[in-house]
Formats: structure tokens, C-alpha cells, sequence
């Protein structure tokens, strides 16, 4: 009994000390065989015998299940050992959040014009012709019509191709003084290195009493705005046309990649252009009823600011949602 007990203390697997159990205790196991021997055991031996017997079984019963227990064990370890998953491996660490350069470049510039006390407004996406041509003096058939490239609906409706129209939504419902800036959405069919077909705007308005906003007004408030984006930059005023402003001119601040000098980025002229504005046209004002106002207005290219003020190259890496984009303005 001796061998068999050491046997089962020296099994090293579940299935060795299986098959022990069924060499001991199974139907054909030894200690079974021995129970069957008590038919021919002398009767007054029977009792002796069967305690010896019982004794046994129940020593390697009593084995098997405390080496069982063992090896249970271990093979459990062994398992979680083998299984284990690396939670490191893979770095799930939540990257946490970060604005897409558009819509932080929009929240500066909204941020800084609120402080000077502009008003936000908004106005719709779809837009009729009379607020995005007509009423800022683009009549039908006006050439300057082709300057944006319009989505139509079927209905006559269009996507409005600049911000502009808010301006007309703003004067029709509202009082002088106006002081307010539109930030939105806008559409336009062009796509390329410098054009999406939906980009950003903020355009800003500022109306008041006959006389009393200037062009002096206007370029104050520009130069000391790009001064806060871009810092220390030189600013220029060149003439310009827009249906909507009279005088006009296009706004241009020294190159912030090259200082000036010329590079591929500003094409070699060491400008780059960032806005267009100018007076109210007189013919604004009359087709929202402010006939003798006077007043100023500028448009700008949200992407066009963000692009700069993050050296970005291709306008449509803004709008492809690769996240290693994103990634990078924590
Ligand atoms: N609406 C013009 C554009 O989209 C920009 C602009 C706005 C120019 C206001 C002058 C005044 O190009």
C-alpha cells in the first residue's frame, strides 16, 4: 500500500493521478480486488480484513483528494500564467481631448471680439437670394455673382457662400447701433489645395448715426486684431472690390513664415492676404431701409487664420478627421 500511496504523492498531473485513482479505487482497480477477495476470507477473519481494507481506501482516497487539491492548483496557476494579457501592450490610454484647430481658431476670434463688446448673431445655412446677393447690392446677373461659385437648390434657395447675409438678417431686425460679428458655416463649389467646398467665416458688422463709423474706424480695429493673432506683424490696406463696401480693400499682413523676405507660402511677396472689408455701401443700407447710416464690415477665412496661425499646408487635411491631426494641438 506503501508504493501506492508514494506513487499518488509523487503524481505530477491531474491525468497521472487520475489514472492512479482508477488503478486503486476504479472497478478494476487493486483495493476494489481486495473487496472482492472478502467472499473467501474466513468469517471470523472478515472483520479484521474489511477494517484493514476500509482503512486503506479511505488512506488513498484521503491522498488523491489532498493531491488533487495540489495539482488543481498549479495547473490553475500554470494557467493563469500562460493566459495572462499583457495590459500594457496596447496603449489605451485615453488621449484626451483636443479642438480641432478650426474650432479654436474660431473661439479666439469670437473670444477677443466679444470682449470688445460685438454682439454674436447667427443666420441660416439655406439661404435666398435677396440675402446672399440682392440686398448686399449683387442684383441678378451682377458679374461680381461669379467671385463665389453657388450651390442652388431646386427651390431657388443656395447655400450661403459667405456670411455676409447676416448682416442683411441683422440690420432688417434690429436697431442702430449694430455692433456684431457672424461666425458660420459656408458653401462654395471649389475644392483644392487652398478651397474646401464647406469652409468658415466671421464677418463682422458695425453700424451707427450718419458720419459717425469711418474707414479710420474700421482699420484701427483690424490692425490692433491681427496684431493679437499674429503678433508683431506689419498690416496693409490694398484696394479692393466687393459689391457690398464702398471704398473696399483686402487686408494683408507680412509674411509669418518667412518675416517678409518671400517664401512658396506667400508666393514670394512676403504678404499674405487674411481678410477682405470696407464702408457699408449706401446701397446696403437702403435695401434694409438704414438710408444715411454709416458703417463698416469685414469677412474672413476662419481655415485660412488657422492654417497660419498652425502652419498647416493643405487646407483639406482640416476635413479629412485623421486623428494624428488632432493629436498634435493638445
Ligand atoms: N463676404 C466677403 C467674402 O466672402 C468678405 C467680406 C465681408 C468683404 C464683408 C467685405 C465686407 O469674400
Amino acid at each position: 500500500m506503501k508504493e501506492w500511496l508514494e506513487k499518488i504523492n509523487n503524481a505530477n498531473s491531474l491525468e497521472v493521478l487520475e489514472n492512479l485513482r482508477v488503478e486503486t479505487l476504479g472497478k478494476k482497480g487493486v483495493i476494489t480486488a481486495e473487496f472482492a477477495k472478502m467472499k473467501s476470507i474466513p468469517s471470523e477473519e472478515k472483520k479484521a480484513f474489511a477494517e484493514n481494507l476500509n482503512k486503506m481506501k479511505s488512506e488513498v482516497t484521503t491522498a488523491i483528494e489532498d493531491k488533487k487539491v495540489v495539482l488543481e492548483k498549479e495547473a490553475l496557476e500554470k494557467k493563469l500564467i500562460e493566459d495572462k494579457i499583457d495590459v500594457t501592450r496596447f496603449n489605451n490610454t485615453p488621449s484626451g481631448a483636443a479642438f480641432h484647430p478650426v474650432a479654436f481658431t474660431m473661439d479666439r476670434i469670437i473670444n477677443y471680439f466679444q470682449n470688445l463688446n460685438f454682439a454674436v448673431e447667427e443666420g441660416p445655412l439655406v439661404e435666398d437670394d435677396f440675402h446672399n446677393f440682392e440686398a448686399l447690392n449683387l442684383p441678378k446677373y451682377h458679374p461680381a455673382r461669379d467671385m463665389q461659385d453657388t450651390f442652388y437648390n431646386k427651390d431657388y434657395t443656395l447655400l450661403r457662400t459667405h456670411t455676409s447675409p447676416v448682416q442683411i438678417r441683422t440690420m432688417l431686425s434690429q436697431k442702430t447701433p449694430i455692433r456684431m460679428i457672424a461666425p458660420g458655416t459656408v458653401f462654395r463649389r471649389d475644392y483644392d489645395l487652398t478651397h474646401t467646398p464647406m469652409f468658415h467665416q466671421i464677418e463682422a458688422l458695425v453700424v451707427d448715426e450718419a458720419d459717425k463709423i469711418s474707414f479710420a474706424n474700421l482699420k484701427h480695429v483690424l490692425v490692433e486684431f491681427l496684431h493679437h493673432m499674429f503678433g508683431d506683424v506689419d498690416v496693409r490696406f490694398r484696394p479692393s472690390f466687393f459689391p457690398f463696401t464702398e471704398p473696399s480693400a483686402e487686408v494683408d499682413i507680412s509674411c509669418v513664415f518667412c518675416k517678409g523676405d518671400g517664401c512658396r507660402v506667400c508666393s514670394q511677396t512676403g504678404w499674405l492676404e487674411v481678410l477682405g472689408c470696407g464702408v457699408v455701401d449706401e446701397n446696403v443700407f437702403k435695401a434694409v431701409g438704414y438710408e444715411g447710416k454709416s458703417g463698416y464690415a469685414f469677412g474672413l477665412g476662419v481655415e485660412r487664420f488657422a492654417m497660419l496661425i498652425h502652419n498647416i499646408g493643405d487646407l483639406r487635411s482640416l476635413f479629412e478627421s485623421d486623428l494624428r491631426l488632432l493629436g498634435q494641438f493638445k
